[in-house]
């Protein structure tokens, strides 16, 4: 596998999102979101872990020798990184305790730039932009922001920007309920249109959502992810309904998403001449057994997943499946909603890790091993997964290479062919893995080997796919496991932040190096 078994002009990059790999959370003017509270509650988080200083990607820059950024947009990549470089390796000791405040060069995207790859998607944090969520701007946090896009230009990475990272402003969800006010869709747009105005100049890949099934079935039915509402018994989850609100919080980041897109195509694209998405995981359900009922359990589970997003987006109304099971509860899209949703994207992003067996509940329970219920997508009709494949650390991960063929292909298939990104592959080990082991992680190459062959296949058979973003870099802050599990390619050593690439980095960088003709 190299670069060249893919088509010119495909995009390889790493993704991140601000929580987990910033820092500085309570520092430089930021704001809190819904997760700064919900991890200071002990017990949350393993070991109590916070996202407060992360891997520091806040700190990690050095003056740049090169001439400001500013000057050479415009150029050919090619300059660009001729002209920088000049940057010898880094010495984090001293760089990370202060701000750098002009031209500056990114430890993390140097990095990328020495490992090969051509795109970095990351995310903004909407209360390091507004601290309240709406109103005065922290202009500390926007100059971070142009740093860190600057940074990525001089080195020839391509900016891929996301606006919402599961990181609500909290004061929003003080004011009216978060995502599940309706004031939330202007709130959104007001902000993302802040962002394309002042970015928008050199970040041309916008995505508006990470995961919103996870943000509403997490955050609204069982309750495990912060605003933690549920009306089950589970865990510390707080009074909430989650007959109804997984769907209204739902549909407000279906028509918070379509507004912003809307903004974004009438008042800046035509200039900017960029491209808006939006992020959707999507587990591959493979129904257990050939019969109709296993089949049915397997449709409805990907229409209560990706489809949940994706039908409204492509055709304008909720999948069939979910119409019916949820009937009344579900929300309405008006007229002049089926407008702005439908068609409001330009590629959609696919975070695609792992697979599960599915069957129908009602049937005799299989005599089959490792059965176990599907502990995360349990809500609002019935759905048991039997995993496939090796687990990585993480108890919802199996390796599942054909999942990555078959999960693109039926986007293919059922959604016309949209241009997709691949925005999220990847595994873990768990967090006390210690160096030098953590280093020799041969079953991640091989785990990265094989969904590249899988997703190359799919695209042989012709889904129009346009990139692929391994997560992550960095080991980094995984939310409510913390530091306790390890995705990056590079080791990071949380006490000193030190940077390490494992076997992992060097295939990557190998696998993307560039022939010289
Ligand atoms: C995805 C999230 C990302 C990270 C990976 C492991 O669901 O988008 O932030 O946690 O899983």
């Amino acid at each position: 596998l190299s670069r060249d078994s893919f088509p010119e002009g495909f995009v390889f990059g790493t993704a991140a999102s601000a929580y987990q790999v910033e820092g500085m959370a309570s520092k430089e003017g930021r704001g809190p979101s819904i997760w700064d509270v919900f991890v200071k509650v002990p017990g949350n988080i393993v070991n109590n872990a916070t996202g407060e200083v992360s891997v520091d990607q806040y700190h990690r820059y050095k003056k740049s020798q090169a001439i400001r950024s500013s000057l050479v947009y415009g150029l050919s990549p090619c300059y660009v990184s001729l002209i920088s470089a000049s940057h010898e390796s880094w010495d984090n000791s001293k760089d990370s305790k202060t701000i750098c405040h002009s031209s500056c060069l990114q430890e993390d995207v140097d990095l990328m730039h020495k490992l090969n790859f051509d795109a970095y998607r990351f995310s903004i944090s909407w209360s390091r932009i507004f601290p309240n969520g709406t109103g005065k701007v922290n202009r500390k946090g926007v100059a971070y922001y142009n740093r860190l896009i600057d940074s990525m230009l001089e080195k020839g990475i391509t900016p891929y920007a996301n606006l919402y990272h599961y990181d609500l402003p909290l004061a929003l969800q003080e004011k009216y309920g978060g995502l599940l006010g309706d004031q939330v869709v202007k709130d959104f747009a007001d902000y993302a249109d802040f962002c394309f105005k002042t970015f928008g100049d050199r970040v041309k890949n916008w995505m508006t959502f990470n995961e919103p099934r996870v943000v509403a079935a997490l955050g609204f039915d069982n309750g495990i992810n912060p605003p933690n509402r549920c009306s089950k018994p589970f865990g510390n989850c707080t009074a909430g309904n989650s007959a109804t609100e997984p769907y209204i919080a739902a549909h407000n980041l279906i028509l918070s998403h379509a507004e912003a897109a809307k903004r974004y195509r009438e008042k800046y694209q035509p200039k900017q001449k960029g491209r808006i998405g939006i992020l959707l995981d999507f587990v591959w359900y493979e129904p257990l057994t050939r019969g109709k009922a296993d089949n049915y359990a397997a449709q409805r589970a990907r229409d209560f997943h990706v489809g949940w997003f994706l039908h409204p987006l492509v055709y304008g109304e909720y999948p069939r499946t979910m119409q019916e099971i949820v009937g009344e509860r579900l929300p309405k899209f008006s007229k002049s909603d089926v407008k702005t949703v439908k068609n409001s994207f330009d590629f959609i992003g696919i975070n695609q890790y792992t697979s599960y067996y599915m069957y129908d509940p009602d049937q005799p329970k299989p005599n089959v091993t490792g059965y176990q219920q599907d502990w995360n997508v349990g809500f609002a009709h019935e759905r048991t997964g039997n995993p496939i494949g090796r687990r990585a650390y993480s108890p919802w991960l199996y390796e599942v290479p054909w999942g990555m063929y078959k999960a693109v292909t039926y986007i293919k298939e059922r959604y016309g062919n949209p241009n997709v990104i691949l925005a999220e592959n990847g595994m873990d080990d768990p967090g006390n893995v210690t160096l030098p082991d953590a280093l020799y992680d041969r079953e991640r190459v091989n785990y990265y080997r094989s969904y590249l062959k899988e997703l190359k296949r799919a695209m042989d058979d012709g889904a129009n796919v346009t990139g692929y973003f391994a997560w992550s870099l960095l080991d980094n802050f995984e939310w409510l496991s913390g530091y306790s599990s390890r995705f990056g390619i590079v080791y990071v050593d949380f006490k000193t932040l030190k940077r390490y690439p494992k076997m992992s980095a060097h295939w990557f960088k190998q696998m993307l190096e560039r022939k010289k003709h």
